[in-house]
């Protein structure tokens, strides 16, 4: 078969950032099959969901994941759903055989998680969460650097993700501020990101100690009465990793003037890395090994032919932006399907990264240092 064709359900925001990566894809990266975009499924009104469709290239719109994940002419489901349905969905779809990509955080808790990578596994499918942060080119460097022991052994791992939209209390209730929607607020959606590049470049997590915050109570709804706001406005935590390095995390959607500001400090023996959302062509290299009078922070244009994912784009210099993440974790799922392989962050990378989540959540219930469970 020469194609891989795709079921996509979510047709919102990151609705659109898949669509534009399966629309792209195969233009810049060779792939063993091309990828079909056969059915887009959304809860939108039907003019949205045809115009979306029309838009970036959807054969057809539906409306019943149900129906799209029982289909015979779909290979790949892709979904961009809300947290609460990532779980029904994902079994589902591996239970009719397809493959399938899920945005992040896996789901809504551990649970779910672990329920999700059974499935998969029994199945015999490729399955990925939707870390696209992960294809970032310099943070696919600074992965290989580590690897290859340019800073040494890491002693800390320090992450901050901040965002402002929710400062303006008026700002109205959405899913995400529904705890049985999402499993949690800024924590999952964001500290899922650091997390999950955490465990990426420095390893798994063994213990960690937290704080969550609800700062706004309550929020209009659509019906103009007020909602309790269930999920966290914020979460800090500091943890414990195997390897004996220590790490902080701090998400918040409350950072005022900070609109998508992620950025990692990881510190080694022999050197560190910084790197910034902000600046994402960008990785800043500290290396012991200069010379004395030569020691100091080195800016990487991560922009080189020979930089991860940068052969498929422009010559250095030319700069890439947020939305080639995304067609960068398409080629990486879609070669892994057509060539039958695993690849990460797959469902059990995933797990990992929900049960640090999990145990952040039981810390700041507890108010005590909780351990990662096996
Ligand atoms: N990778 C990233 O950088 C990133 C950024 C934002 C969101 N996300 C994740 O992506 C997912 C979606 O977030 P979003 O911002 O696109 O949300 P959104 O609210 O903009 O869109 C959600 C979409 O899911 C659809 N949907 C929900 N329940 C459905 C159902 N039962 N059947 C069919 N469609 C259903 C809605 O119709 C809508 O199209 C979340 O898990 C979120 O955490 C990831």
């Amino acid at each position: 078969m020469d194609n891989l064709r795709i079921a996509m359900i979510g047709t919102r925001f990151m609705g659109r950032a898949h669509s534009n990566a399966y629309k792209d894809v195969s233009t810049y990266f060779d792939l063993p099959q091309t990828p079909i975009m056969q059915v887009a499924c959304g809860l939108e009104p039907e003019d949205y969901l045809k115009e979306f469709s029309v838009r970036f290239g959807w054969k057809e719109y539906e409306t019943n994941w149900e129906k799209v994940i029982e289909r015979d002419d779909i290979d790949v489901v892709d979904i961009c759903t809300s947290n609460a349905s990532h779980m029904p969905i994902a079994v589902a779809a591996a239970k009719n055989g397809k493959h399938v990509i899920c945005e992040k955080p896996i789901a809504r808790n551990s649970s779910e998680a672990k329920t999700m990578l059974e499935a998969a596994q029994k199945a015999g499918i490729t399955h990925m969460v939707a870390h696209n942060y992960r294809r970032v080119p310099a943070i696919a460097l600074a992965k290989q650097l580590i690897d290859e022991g340019k800073i040494g052994t890491i002693r800390h791992f320090n992450a901050v993700y901040y965002q402002d939209w929710l400062v303006d209390p008026g700002f109205p209730f959405v899913w995400r501020h529904d705890i049985k929607e999402g499993g949690s607020g800024a924590h999952g959606d964001m500290s899922a990101h650091t997390l999950d590049l955490a465990l990426y470049l420095c390893g798994n997590v063994e213990a960690v100690n937290g704080a969550q915050e609800v700062f706004v109570k309550e929020r209009p709804s659509q019906d103009g009465s007020l909602k309790p706001v269930t999920a966290d406005d914020a979460t800090y935590f500091i943890a414990r990793f195997q390897n004996g390095a220590l790490g902080s995390f701090l998400a918040s959607r409350f950072a005022t003037g900070r609109k998508n500001y992620m950025r990692l400090e990881v510190f080694g023996s022999e050197g560190s890395f910084v790197f910034n959302l902000e600046r994402l062509n960008e990785l800043e290299y500290f290396s012991r090994n200069d010379r004395d009078i030569e020691q100091g922070y080195r800016n990487i244009m991560v922009t080189e032919n020979s930089h991860p994912y940068i052969h498929a784009w422009w010559p250095p210099g030319h700069i890439i932006g947020w939305e080639h993440t995304f067609i960068h974790e398409v080629a990486d799922f879609l070669k892994a399907v057509s060539r039958g392989e695993d690849v990460h962050p797959n469902f059990n990378d995933g797990l990992q990264t929900q049960l640090v989540l999990d145990a952040v959540m039981d810390s700041a219930r507890t108010e005590k240092w909780i351990k990662i469970k096996a």
